[in-house]
């Protein structure tokens, strides 16, 4: 469990003392989803008094109650042992009157162009006019926005007679399933101000997690956040085109991506093949970077490759399905896990939902586990749940693991085959080992791992 750090009070909104322990604000934030309580929660941890505003008076309740909307590990904890520094509400008015710095966290979907749709970002500076923020009120972006948002925002709040409200961009680079962690031990801390009092407070909130804080303007701070999530996505979009070659050509992109990884310059993380990525973040940034660039006039050639990429990665599982069993038609396949990655509910562009949506269309039958997600979603329609990954593979033709859980990979795999029609495994991230699996009587294929292609020669 994480604990408070820093948290040294000199009274709410006061400046800290110089050399004295950091100063304790009074914190708002709008918008209570992922990114918006993971960082509530960990301001009140580091001593805060924090006050989270969400429209959606049902979250407001499960709040108030201690629950958390959103499964990340860790959150609920932290939650209830900072409570009473936590406030939850649906009002505004009362979140302004409780806060000095307001974080905004709300989201920014992709519109059917690929820009973001910043309608809810907007929709914060109407209610501000409305109801009123001031000179005492700093607004801080957490919420991934194109560059270019902060200066559009800034003129808004100008030509509204919210000239002294200040403005910063603060990108989160919070990893679902390990957020607390990552906000509490960042690698850094990017500030972007209009003006550098603003930025210099903002930055004080961070001085106790004595991680380096890059201070830059508005747009670069947004760049940051955009560049780092594409970069990121072009890693994966990379590894996963040399694990394909690695399949035609005999070679392991295990030992490959290790080999490769332990060079300082290129790092190691990131380097995991699989049938690509998913999550709120990567698909949706990615193509708002591209997206960005188009409107500007410059063509990003490189995304739109990591994109194209990530879309036939999840899809190639289909034809190796075909190479082991043939037709698909009434044949049973077995999902092993639907979230976009472990340790989340998250199923937002989840390789699961493609792979789903395509084995039902080549008139396969679809059977899944998930220890997590909630099963009851219309885009699973068509698919049956089983209670766990052994009940989805009993009878099966092929399983694929999808989501790399402990739980599923740790089950006794054994037994499962046994219960199988079939004994087909695609391992979708690469979590189980392939000879061990072959040696179990496994038809056994990875992403970029065929056994005969595993190991070291006797
Ligand atoms: C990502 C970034 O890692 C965070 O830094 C960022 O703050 C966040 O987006 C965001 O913009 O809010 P997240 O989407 O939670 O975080 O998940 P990741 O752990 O980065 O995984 C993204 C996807 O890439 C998953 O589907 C995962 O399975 C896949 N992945 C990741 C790979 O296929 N291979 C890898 O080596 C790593």
């Amino acid at each position: 469990m994480t604990g408070a750090m820093g948290g040294g009070a000199t009274g709410p909104g006061g400046a800290a003392a110089p050399g004295g322990p950091p100063a304790r604000e009074r914190i708002g934030v709008i918008g209570a989803g992922y990114v918006g309580l993971v960082t509530g929660v960990c301001l009140a941890s580091m001593g805060h008094e924090v006050t989270l505003r969400d429209i959606d008076a049902v979250k407001v309740a499960a709040l108030n109650d201690g629950q958390t909307p959103i499964y990340e590990p860790g959150l609920v904890d932290i939650m209830a042992e900072h409570a009473e520094r936590l406030t939850y509400t649906l009002s505004l008015e009362r979140m302004l009157d409780r806060s000095d710095i307001i974080f905004i966290a709300v989201d920014t979907p992709p519109t059917y162009s690929g820009d973001a749709d910043l309608s809810r970002v907007m929709g914060v500076v109407d209610e501000l006019e409305r109801v009123g923020a001031d000179a005492r009120h700093i607004l801080v972006m957490k919420s991934t926005v194109p560059v270019g948002t902060g200066e559009r925002v800034r003129a808004e709040l100008d030509a509204r007679g919210l000239g002294e409200v200040g403005y910063c961009s603060n990108p989160e680079f919070l990893k679902e399933g390990a957020a607390i962690a990552d906000f509490l031990r960042p690698d850094r801390v990017v500030i972007g101000c209009f003006e550098a009092v603003h930025g210099d407070r903002v930055a004080a909130l961070y001085t106790p997690l004595a991680a380096p804080i890059v201070r830059t303007t508005v747009p670069t701070a947004e760049m940051v956040k955009y560049a780092s999530n594409a970069f990121l996505a072009t890693k994966i979009s990379f590894i996963n085109e040399i694990a394909n070659v690695c399949e035609e050509v005999g070679a392991d992109v295990a030992v490959v991506a290790d080999g490769m990884g332990r060079d300082a310059r290129i790092g190691s993380a990131f380097l995991r093949a699989g049938i690509g990525f998913g999550g709120s973040c990567f698909p949706k940034d990615v193509s708002a970077l591209k997206q960005l660039a188009g409107n500007s006039g410059y063509h990003f050639q490189l995304l739109t490759s990591v994109i194209e990429v990530n879309e036939l990665q999840k899809r190639r599982v289909i034809g190796k399905l075909k190479k082991h069993l043939g037709t698909l038609e009434g044949r049973r396949v077995a999902l092993l896990g639907l979230a976009f990655k472990p340790e989340t509910d998250d199923m937002r562009e989840a390789s699961s939902l493609v792979l789903a949506a395509r084995l039902l269309a080549e008139g396969a039958e679809v059977c899944a586990f998930d220890p997590v997600v909630d099963t009851s979603t219309e885009r699973l329609k068509g698919v049956t749940m089983a209670s766990s990954a052994e009940e989805a593979i009993a009878g099966a033709d092929a399983a694929v693991l999808v989501t790399e859980w402990a739980s599923i990979v740790g089950i006794d795999w054994a037994a499962a085959r046994d219960t199988m029609r079939s004994a087909v495994i695609i391992d979708g991230r690469n979590a189980l080992d392939p000879l061990e699996m072959t040696r179990l009587g496994y038809t056994f294929e990875g992403i970029g791992r065929i056994p005969a292609h595993v190991g070291v020669p006797a």
